[in-house]
């Protein structure tokens, strides 16, 4: 068996690394980048070729990594994508970056990263630092991933290395990107932490040890789980504060403005990407293995699953005092429906539950979003933005570059579920608020 190499902290601090990301997806492209960007060989393999084609021509399906920042690093050879796996035979390290989602019945359906993992262990290799990226519950590296890798017949620790590292990328966000968020890191063995922290620390500014990947795993949960709940806490005052009058975004507002001990979240129509609706439900799943009930977490996912449903009748009363009209039969205009602004994602976006909701009560539904030109899932295409030609505008998400104020005075009525035409109080003329 060749000796894996064993190098000094400088080395490792001052080597380029080849690298193999395992999933070109939101994660997995910024993640390509920003190492490429640092100097590194990178190779992403992804299992559709036509994603794989289009990135080896320079161009980028990720709205956060644009095709001009892409082609120069395909052009001098610092990132290829591939669908083969043998690739990774030749990198030093593999990073996987895929997706975690959930089974019908709720439950962490972990088969892709099992699938992935077959193939790694396949062409493991003494040096080898693999390292987990995907959201998932506690255990699941040492307990999914370590046993399929040690099938090769190689040890973690002294033949390979193996960590995870969580990402924490906010798709759309242009302050903090994958390059200047803190890199969690915690690894199987202190050797496997401290070789996934050297090849972080190479890329990004800072980099974050814990003592294992079980802290790791649960620092990324605790995180959108923390989101969940707040979401849920504020959804559940705005129900409260539509039933008393009080205009909800008026009083969060004013809370945000305390400096300290407060942290401000916006009331919507329901939670949407893949991280925030699923995540908290891996741990969920993982607590009942020790007879152990997370009940925020189940209490925040109520509250925020019936939001979509307290929008719809939210819209038929205002269609019903604003215009005498019953949704059935009345033609409703959806502007935006990425699941958050100024981004393409619908995936979970509760405007598509929301839709869905509509057209069941008999409502014609039509949307417009100029970042989701197609919603296949409903067969319907972006329509142009003509507020008057509708019986009630509903304003799910809230993306820039529109004239709130022109669409208010060009509809005949207008829920705004997002705050976006800024009108204080919760029923102002033909605006109505969450
Ligand atoms: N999107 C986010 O904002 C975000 C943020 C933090 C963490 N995460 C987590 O990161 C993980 C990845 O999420 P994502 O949003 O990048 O997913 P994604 O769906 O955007 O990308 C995953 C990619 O993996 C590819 N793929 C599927 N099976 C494969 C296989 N067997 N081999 C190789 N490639 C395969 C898909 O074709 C796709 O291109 C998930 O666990 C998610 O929860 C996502």
């Amino acid at each position: 068996m060749i000796e894996p190499r064993v190098e000094t902290a400088s080395e490792q601090a001052t080597r380029t690394w080849d690298l193999a990301v395992v999933g070109a997806g939101y994660v997995g492209v910024p993640l390509a980048q920003v190492f490429a960007e640092a100097g590194c060989r990178v190779v992403l393999v992804d299992v559709l070729p036509d994603v794989v084609e289009a990135l080896n021509r320079g161009e980028s399906h990720i709205e956060d990594v644009p095709s001009e920042a892409l082609a120069p690093l395909v052009g001098d050879g610092r990132l290829a994508a591939t669908t083969d796996y043998e690739a990774i035979r030749d990198a030093d390290a593999v990073l996987i970056a895929l997706p975690t989602p959930l089974s019908k019945q709720r439950e962490p359906d972990l088969s892709i990263v099992e699938t992935a993992v077959e193939e790694i262990a396949k062409r493991l290799r003494p040096g080898h630092l693999v390292v987990l990226e995907s959201t998932t519950y506690p255990g699941t590296t040492r307990e999914v991933l370590l046993p399929i890798l040690e099938r090769s017949g190689l040890k973690v620790g002294t033949d390979f290395n193996l960590a995870y590292s969580p990402e924490r990328v906010d798709p759309g966000n242009q302050t903090w990107r994958t390059q200047n968020v803190p890199k969690i890191v915690g690894g199987i063995t202190e050797a496997c932490t401290e070789r996934a922290a050297a090849l972080y620390s190479g890329a990004v500014e800072t980099v974050h040890e814990v003592s294992s990947p079980e802290a790791a795993e649960l620092t990324k949960l605790l995180e959108n789980i923390f989101r969940s709940v707040n979401i849920a806490l504020v959804n559940e005052l705005a129900q409260l504060c539509e039933r008393m009058g009080i205009d909800v975004w008026e009083v969060v507002e004013a809370a945000a403005t305390k400096p300290f001990g407060f942290m401000r979240f916006d009331p919507g129509p329901g939670l949407g990407g893949h991280c925030i609706p699923i995540d908290p439900f891996y741990l969920n799943w993982k607590a009942r293995e020790y007879g152990f009930s997370t009940e925020f977490i189940e209490l925040a996912g109520k509250v925020n699953e019936n939001m979509p449903y307290y929008c719809r009748s939210l819209v038929s009363q205002a269609l019903n005092h604003g215009r005498q009209r019953s949704l059935k039969g009345s033609r409703i205009l959806v502007l935006g429906i990425a699941y958050k602004a100024d981004i393409s994602d619908v995936r979970e976006s509760p405007a598509v539950k929301l839709m869905t909701l509509l057209r069941n009560a008999g409502s014609e539904v039509a949307y417009h979003d100029a970042h989701v030109p197609e919603l296949t899932e409903l067969g319907l295409a972006s329509v142009p933005l003509e507020p008057q030609s509708y019986d009630c505008v509903v304003i799910v998400t809230a993306h820039s570059g529109i004239d709130y104020d022109g669409v208010v005075e060009r509809a005949g009525l207008v829920v705004d579920l997002r705050n976006a035409t800024g009108r204080n109080g919760t029923r102002n003329g033909k605006v109505w608020k969450l």
